[in-house]
């Protein structure tokens, strides 16, 4: 299965609105809106209306005149082009505290990511099941990323074993790394890989209200 999309070409910026676009449009069909226009959805977002059409245009002309977009026909739109329309199998690497915390987490099955596997080095944890999955060895690893059509790995173990667990998902086929350790990984653009780090994002904060500024840290304007 091929996974890659048109988005190569997009700024940065603009892919990361998309899912905030995204999320929006979820809440508003959740709601039952079944027309939105750029105005509305750039002011949930603290957007422009201009800066909404801007990214949309994008990726084709999705509007209605007098209407504006059609809700769930552009929900669709945007999972295709963030190539979330179709399932994404993950795994877990690391049961501890963050891994243990993702594990339930039923909303990424509704938004078109399951995790599919969990594994440790620890044989202590290696054979319980958390949250109804079963944690596997590392020597597992390889043959379950085929298996399964794992494309995501995600890191949540230890900075000093992080780079060696992102080898080996690399090793066994995964094509992105969601990485929660705090070190960053070499990956020989083999691979897609996202940091998440709350640290640094409570350091952020704490500068922007130690200098006593006001608004948002979010680079969604860009
Ligand atoms: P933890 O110590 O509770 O769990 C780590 C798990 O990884 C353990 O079950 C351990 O047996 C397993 N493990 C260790 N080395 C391994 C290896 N080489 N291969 C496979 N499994 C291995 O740690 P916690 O609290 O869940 O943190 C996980 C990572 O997330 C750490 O790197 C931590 O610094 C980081 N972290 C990141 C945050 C963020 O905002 N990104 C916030 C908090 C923690």
């Amino acid at each position: 299965m091929s996974r890659s999309g048109d988005s190569a070409r997009i700024p940065k910026p603009t892919v990361k609105r998309l899912s905030l676009y995204l999320r929006e449009l979820d809440t508003l069909e959740d709601h039952g809106q079944q027309t939105v226009n750029s105005k509305q959805l750039g002011d949930a977002l603290g957007l422009t209306d201009a800066q909404v059409r801007k990214d949309l245009a994008f990726f084709g002309d999705f509007g209605h005149p007098g209407i504006g977009y059609k809700t769930t026909k552009l929900i669709g739109e945007l999972r295709k082009i963030l190539g979330t329309d179709k399932p994404w199998n993950a795994a877990i690497v690391g049961a501890g505290n963050i891994g243990r915390a993702l594990m339930p987490y039923a909303r990424f099955r509704r938004k078109g990511f399951e995790i599919v596997a969990v594994f440790d080095s620890d044989a202590k944890v290696i054979g319980t099941t958390i949250s109804g999955h079963k944690v596997r060895p590392m020597g597992d690893l390889p043959a379950l990323v085929r298996e399964r059509n794992i494309y995501i790995g995600i890191v949540a173990v230890p900075a000093d074993g992080a780079q060696a667990v992102a080898d080996a998902l690399i090793a066994g086929g995964v094509k992105g790394i969601l990485n929660f350790a705090p070190v960053r990984l070499d990956v020989h653009d083999r691979v897609s890989v996202v940091s998440v780090d709350f640290l640094l994002s409570l350091e952020q904060l704490a500068f922007q209200v130690s200098l006593g500024l006001t608004g948002s840290l979010d680079e969604r304007e860009e």
